[in-house]
């Protein structure tokens, strides 16, 4: 069945600085645990398919060696990774798509457990000692949750790293670069006020709190002008034990207002290429003791007109009709899109071509999305670690398969 809408905003070219994507069709950061360095097999197909987006943006890349949930996440830190990453830009460019890097940091969600972590032979870092509630190591013995964090003495060193894997991307031939400020990640952890309890100048009120981000994109700026940085934010929290709290340690609206709108007047000065708003959504908002973590506000309506001299994108479970109507209305410049775009990779073709209405078609035995994401990251093959191969999917719709997330 095909659908009678045109999509005629969502499809509309927009600038970004002095890139002009073909469409409002954002591919979003989307980890596949596949390998540490980008593969010609993996990687360089799969984003190459979803270059009809009118910019993608790489999954999450680290800036140094971390152990982390996903064991096999991408690395942006050292040249085998520019080596990756350039087949994957080439790839993406000519099919005449545009590619933005994610820098990742997780700061205290990482484990000293982990393999990567023993050996960087580095604490878990984080802004202050403390832990995150919740969290899970399948690749840990005894499947612990997150662990108390070192704090960080010198925050200017793990700045510096970004402004390293900047300078790597650019040489990977990325469009530009993200900096991941949302999910709980480390830039988030100096940002948020439960997580960062310091007192020195990193700490303390809002100004001090929201000095790493800023100055890990003036790092960033190092390589690239800010015209191609973008930052994603998440003001609802939730995921990996996030969101403002009130002084009753109530996830709080309003004590998320008093953080993020301070935050993005100032990111609104900086003439960046866009801020990517997430919204709240279920799938992120976790029940820790007994309540939801996340905060079920509206940011991007808060936020847009404070963000009034930058692009906004806005990201989290839209449907492509819930999208194009923002985007007339002026809510938002582009949307963001994830989970469909894992088993659409012609997104933006069947909007197009009118069939968008299997977009979100339901498939027999796929109770909720997030199983349909599962099932189809082994649609490919994944990565065999130990014996380093690609095995190929075996699997049908409806089977639950826990590589990433359970
Ligand atoms: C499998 C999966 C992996 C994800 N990986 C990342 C990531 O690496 N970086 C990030 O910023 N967000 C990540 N996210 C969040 C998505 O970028 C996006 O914000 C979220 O899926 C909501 O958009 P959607 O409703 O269109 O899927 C991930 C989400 C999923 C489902």
């Amino acid at each position: 069945m095909g659908s009678t809408q045109t999509f005629e905003h969502l499809l509309k070219p927009l600038d970004v600085g002095d890139l002009r994507l073909k469409n409002r069709v954002v591919m979003a950061s989307l980890t596949r645990n596949r390998d540490n360095v980008p593969r010609d097999n993996l990687h360089v197909p799969y984003y190459a398919e979803r270059a009809g987006t009118g910019l993608i943006i790489s999954e999450a890349a680290l800036i140094c060696p971390q152990g982390v949930e996903w064991t096999f996440m991408p690395g942006i830190y050292a040249q085998e990774h520019v080596e990756g990453w350039k087949k994957v830009t080439d790839a993406v460019h000519a099919k005449g798509g545009l590619i933005f890097c994610q820098l990742h940091h997780v700061g205290r969600v990482a484990h000293p457990g982990t393999r990567v972590q023993r050996e960087s032979g580095q604490p878990v870092p984080g802004p202050s000692a403390i832990a995150a509630r919740g969290g899970k190591f399948r690749n840990v013995p005894g499947a612990p949750g997150y662990t108390v964090p070192t704090p960080i003495e010198d925050p200017q060193q793990i700045i510096d790293l970004y402004s390293n894997a900047s300078r790597l991307a650019k040489e990977a031939g990325f469009d530009g670069v993200e900096l991941h400020n949302g999910n709980g990640y480390l830039p988030m952890q100096f940002l948020e006020s439960h997580s960062n309890k310091r007192d020195d100048e990193w700490g303390g009120s809002t100004e001090k709190r929201m000095r790493f981000s800023l100055a890990c994109l003036a790092k960033m700026n190092e390589h690239f002008p800010y015209h191609r940085i973008g930052i994603k934010i998440a003001p609802c929290g939730g995921y990996n034990d996030m969101g403002e709290l009130d002084e009753n340690g109530i996830p709080s609206e309003e004590a998320a207002k008093a953080t993020y709108v301070p935050f993005c007047t100032k990111l609104n000065t900086l003439g960046l290429a866009y801020v990517q708003v997430m919204r709240w959504w279920a799938s992120y908002d976790l029940m820790i003791e007994g309540r939801p973590r996340g905060i079920e506000w509206n940011p991007i309506d808060c936020l847009r007109p404070i963000l009034k001299d930058t692009l906004l994108f806005g990201n989290s479970a839209f449907m492509p009709e819930e999208a194009d109507e923002w985007i007339r209305d002026d809510r938002m410049d582009a949307v963001v899109i994830g989970r469909p775009l894992l088993y659409n990779p012609d997104y933006t073709e069947k909007l197009q071509n009118g069939s968008a209405v299997t977009l979100y078609q339901e498939q027999p035995g796929d109770e909720h999305w997030w199983y349909k994401w599962r099932n189809n990251d082994k649609r490919d093959g994944y990565l065999d670690w130990k014996n380093r191969t690609i095995v190929p999917t075996t699997l049908k719709t409806g089977d639950r398969l826990s590589l990433i997330h359970d």
